[in-house]
């Protein structure tokens, strides 16, 4: 058997909501993003570090994810990771191609089991850095609600070259395409939709920092800080303006593929659900926005729902 190429790394994510792009001054004043380019109902959202976009706002009639956007290192890599997905009965979304848009570059999209958009780039437009003290340099990761955790799992790793970090109980999973612990988690519920976006800052005292900028804008944490103990990382979630849980944090465990044993993490220990033991478990409200509005996704794009051989 062929090994299965691997996701390079998580670039961001495009999000849309009704009225999302009026919402722009939230991410600008308070959240510690910057604005990269803004056109055709869109807003591309940068932050400190190359990529040319974390977090994208467009405008919509529904609530979900545009796109989740991943990296692929050339395209060689993406032109395998394209031959791997058709083999393995991905609903891939044509060629491998050039994009037109603003961050241009090359690749392709595919729909996941709950019909996500994902969408691959490589050649991407590249930022010159911009560090700035106590503003996001990446996003970390995105997780993902699901009613079928176990078969999306299966395919983020057969599909996409994911691996299994850690389990919480029965209930998540943290998936890798790199030394970071997790870029995608997924969540067991009713019916998909996101969970949260988190952003990354490069120390636990920026960290630290940006909650206290959100605090002096009048913006409290609805649930933290406190120190997840799957992926040891610091965490602190804000809900957007959208209604969209956002999270800041730091100090993501790096993995070494050669020793890492994945391991079933306690819902039920309150140390293993917080190290610090500061934010305590999440309250009714934090647990029905994190469930979020049903993400109606991309069906209409599948060949499946076409009956189209
Ligand atoms: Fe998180």
């Amino acid at each position: 058997m062929t090994e299965t190429i691997r996701v390079g790394n998580l670039r961001g994510i495009m999000m849309r909501a009704p009225g999302m792009i009026e919402t722009l001054p939230f991410y600008l004043d308070m959240w510690g993003l910057s604005l990269a380019h803004q056109a055709d109902g869109e807003a591309l959202l940068r932050g400190t570090g190359a990529e040319p976009f974390l977090y994208g706002l467009k405008d919509g009639d529904t609530y979900g994810i545009e796109y989740v956007h991943f990296a692929m290192p050339d395209r060689a890599s993406m032109d395998a990771l394209h031959a791997q997905a058709v083999a393995r009965g991905a609903e891939v979304l044509g060629a491998p191609a050039a994009f037109d848009d603003w961050t241009g570059g090359y690749g392709f999209e595919v729909l996941d089991p709950d019909n996500r958009r994902l969408r691959f780039r490589t050649e991407a437009r590249v930022l010159d850095d911009e560090p700035d003290w106590a503003k996001p340099r990446k996003v970390s990761h995105v997780v993902l609600n699901t009613p079928d955790m176990d078969g999306v799992q299966a395919w983020y790793e057969d599909v996409l070259g994911f691996r299994t970090s850690d389990y919480s109980a029965d209930q998540m999973v943290f998936l890798r395409c790199n030394t970071d612990h997790h870029s995608i988690a997924l969540v067991r519920t009713l019916y998909p939709s996101v969970n949260h976006v988190a952003f990354e800052l490069p120390s636990l005292d920026e960290f630290m920092r940006s909650i206290g900028r959100m605090k002096q804008k009048g913006h409290v944490p609805s649930w933290g800080p406190g120190r997840h103990g799957p992926g040891n990382n610091p965490f602190a979630y804000f809900v957007s303006p959208s209604g969209y849980v956002i999270e800041f944090t730091s100090e993501l465990q790096q993995i070494d593929e050669d020793t890492h044993e994945a391991k079933v993490w306690s819902r039920t220990d309150p140390e293993s659900m917080d190290r610090w033991m500061t934010a305590g478990p999440p309250t009714p409200a934090q647990r029905a926005v994190m469930q979020g509005r049903p993400d109606p996704g991309f069906p209409h794009l599948a060949k499946r729902n076409r009956g189209a051989a």
